[in-house]
């Protein structure tokens, strides 16, 4: 699209392809929001005479798929980019990786980590990604990168929505002063609580770290995110702890159980015990393929941990599984452009679900069971709902996974927030030529 200046409302989206529906569609917005989604009139007004620039009240969605904006389930912003800034890795474990953010973010400033975060939101933001969950370490010492999550959350508004989880690294009870500094986020604005039972110095503190995560979400009206058993230790069992206080709390949808990995190690018959329960209690699970495949196994010989939760047993009991990066370039992952389609192709792989049926189906990790985890109201591309959306250049969402789709328009409220035109790579073919490549099956 020209006029990479428009900013503007836009009244219609023309020609998209649905994620369920066959055939062209036309998505009309008003207010902000879908007001309806009929058959494209495309035959009354071809694709060349569709307006295009300054002002652009129609975009062509040129065949694309339209699909609602992306969800972006768990991710570190205030680590995000520090690998570039000298937080490294070399054993890639993670608890070298807490040790070596613990070094990093005694210096760490708001300038610095507000700088790193919104240019990682930036990238997110270009791949379609417009609902973000960020966990913020509430162990740094003057909540300093609590303090630059919450200016950009505010200053983010109109473009992405940025919920900010009260996160205590180094544990709840394993130092004298988190507990307060997680209080002090909330009293802030934080909209989530969160805990590390894993990293607590004794089982029984794990256990006691998690009860008190829900009793100051049920003191601060907030929801509830635990990193929970990542870690490769079948003994590592706080999946049940956070399954019982949700049921006991009636807290069903408020509540999203983070990597999980020590699950893939659990005996078969406790797994299914557990799966059960975690579908009747109402809490979602959130896996983080590409950072797991990173950092377990890494004390393991051969056969290696496979690194990720058990998803697709969980989806089969009913459970909402969104998948997340976890890490951009930071001490836990080095890599990322916060591309999700890598996210989920990458978790689709470990999961061995590659069924042409099973890879549309992961759409869903970062769409609607995501949305769940984070508990989003009015989501989805539906007449009524706010116009969060976006074009991507493909027909249908096998291809978007397969190609890593560009997105082509990605709108907030309606107003255009994001714009990118598909690259093209050209070849010289043997016995052709000058030839354009076209990754498509078809055209
Ligand atoms: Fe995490």
């Amino acid at each position: 699209m020209a006029g990479q200046g428009n900013a503007g409302s836009i009244q219609r989206i023309a020609n998209v392809h649905l994620m369920d529906q066959a055939g062209i569609w036309d998505i009309h917005l008003h207010g902000g929001r879908i007001s309806a989604i009929v058959p494209a009139a495309a035959a009354a007004q071809p694709p060349d005479q569709m307006v295009h620039g300054e002002g652009a009240a129609v975009l062509d969605g040129q065949h694309g798929l339209a699909l609602p904006a992306l969800v972006e389930a768990h991710v570190h912003l205030d680590t995000a980019l520090s690998a570039a800034s000298g937080a490294h890795n070399r054993t890639g474990t993670l608890f070298e990786g807490i040790a070596s953010w613990a070094a990093y973010k005694q210096g760490m400033s708001v300038a610095d980590c507000r700088r790193r975060a919104e240019k990682v939101l930036g990238w997110y933001l270009a791949r379609g990604v417009q609902h973000v969950r960020s966990h913020v370490d509430t162990t740094t010492p003057g909540l300093v990168g609590l303090q630059a999550l919450l200016e950009i959350r505010h200053a983010w508004q109109d473009t992405i929505t940025l919920q900010l989880v009260a996160f205590p690294q180094d544990g709840l009870l394993a130092q004298p002063e988190a507990r307060g500094q997680l209080e002090q986020a909330l009293a802030w604005g934080a909209d989530v609580v969160g805990a590390i039972p894993h990293v607590e110095r004794c089982f029984e503190d794990g256990v006691a770290s998690v009860r008190l995560a829900f009793d100051l979400a049920e003191r601060h009206g907030a929801l509830v995110d635990i990193h929970c058993d990542e870690i490769d230790d079948p003994g590592s069992r706080y999946l049940e702890v956070v399954a019982a206080e949700t049921r006991k709390r009636g807290m069903a949808g408020r509540v999203t159980a983070s990597h999980a990995v020590a699950m893939h190690l659990y005996p078969a018959a406790y797994a299914e015990r557990l799966m059960a329960q975690l579908a009747e209690s109402g809490v979602a699970v959130v896996a983080n393929p590409l950072a797991n495949l990173n950092l377990q196994g890494r004390f393991a010989g051969y056969p290696k941990p496979r690194g990720m939760t058990r998803v697709r047993e969980l989806l089969a009991h009913g459970v909402p599984v969104a998948f997340g990066h976890d890490d951009l370039m930071d001490p836990w992952y080095p890599l990322g452009t916060a591309e999700m389609w890598d996210v989920v192709a990458t978790g689709l792989l470990a999961a061995h679900m590659t069924t042409p049926e099973e890879i549309a189906a992961g759409i869903h990790r970062i769409t609607s069971d995501a949305a769940r985890a984070l508990h989003l109201p009015d989501y989805g591309l539906a007449t009524g709902r706010p116009a969060h959306l976006i074009v991507v250049d493909a027909h249908d969402v096998f291809e978007a996974i397969r190609r890593r789709a560009v997105v082509r328009y990605g709108l907030h409220g309606g107003r255009l927030v994001s714009w990118a035109e598909p690259p093209s790579w050209m070849v010289q073919l043997p016995g052709v030529g000058q030839a354009a490549v076209d990754f498509r099956l078809s055209s």
